[in-house]
């Protein structure tokens, strides 16, 4: 299998400026590359730094030390030392962080949500709207939801609408932070196909899930953060 990220040595630590400047070394020496066609799911306690990782690999971030490699198109780029443009450039084609919050654009309808990434990416609009459309569909939102904006949506609706997003157009690395967490079992089920989907596209994913049967369903390899977290002195 073909490795699209590789992950070096990588080390962060927080400055809390507002706090008399102190240091909160957070995670130390994560080394591990991940391949097309696998979905690698950290697990953790809640604050070894699971998020903070996929974070560090979006480029949102900076790096304390070691090296983000993520395989783009032709050649790697390190995400650690790469410029601000190049990282839009990366994201644009090959990284796609899905986190569990929708970004809710006032006055844009679900569909229009879901659509753009495929217009943007050049689709015919009408092709793009019926994908959309059966996107939601496949995520059980309620067709009278459509054409509304979800800013009132349920937190699941608009996790579900989230998702649609995410994954009509899937790109080679996608970073998930508890994508299903406020999920029911049906849609817990459609996320895990739409997971084995772009693994079978080719795709390589890293997650992490509050669940631990969506963590087995998913994962074709498992990391325990805890052996990066660097522990606080008792
Ligand atoms: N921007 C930040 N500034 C300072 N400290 C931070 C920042 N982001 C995270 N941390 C700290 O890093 C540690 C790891 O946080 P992180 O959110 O990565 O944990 P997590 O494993 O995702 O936990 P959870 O399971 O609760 O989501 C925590 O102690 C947190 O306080
Ligand atoms: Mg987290």
């Amino acid at each position: 299998m073909t490795d699209l990220v590789r992950v070096t040595k990588l080390g962060k630590s927080f400055t809390l400026h507002n706090q008399g400047g102190v240091c909160l070394p957070v995670l130390g020496g994560v080394s591990f590359n991940i391949a097309s066609g696998e979905c690698l799911v950290l697990h953790g306690p809640s604050g070894a730094g699971k998020s903070t990782l996929l974070r560090l690999l979006y480029g949102n971030y900076k790096c304390s030390e070691g090296r983000i490699e993520i395989f783009h198109q032709t050649r790697w780029v390190d995400i650690a030392t790469a410029d601000p443009r190049e990282v839009l450039e990366v994201r644009r084609h090959t990284l796609s962080y899905v986190s569990q919050f929708l970004r809710v654009i006032p006055r844009v309808s679900a569909l229009d949500i879901v659509k753009e990434p495929l217009v943007v990416g050049g689709m015919a609009n009408n092709l793009a709207a019926t994908r959309a459309a059966d996107m939601l569909a496949r995520l059980n939102i309620p067709e009278r939801l459509w054409s509304l904006a979800p800013a009132t949506f349920s937190g699941g609706e608009q996790q579900r609408v989230n998702i649609a997003r995410s994954f009509i157009s899937i790109t080679p690395v996608m970073l998930l932070d508890e994508p299903t967490a406020s999920l029911d079992a049906e849609n817990r089920e459609v996320v895990i196909s739409l997971i084995e989907e772009a693994r079978k596209a080719g795709s390589a994913l890293i997650g992490i899930f509050h669940d631990e049967l969506v963590r087995e369903r998913a994962a074709t390899r498992r990391i325990d953060i805890q052996s990066f977290t660097i522990a606080e002195a008792a």
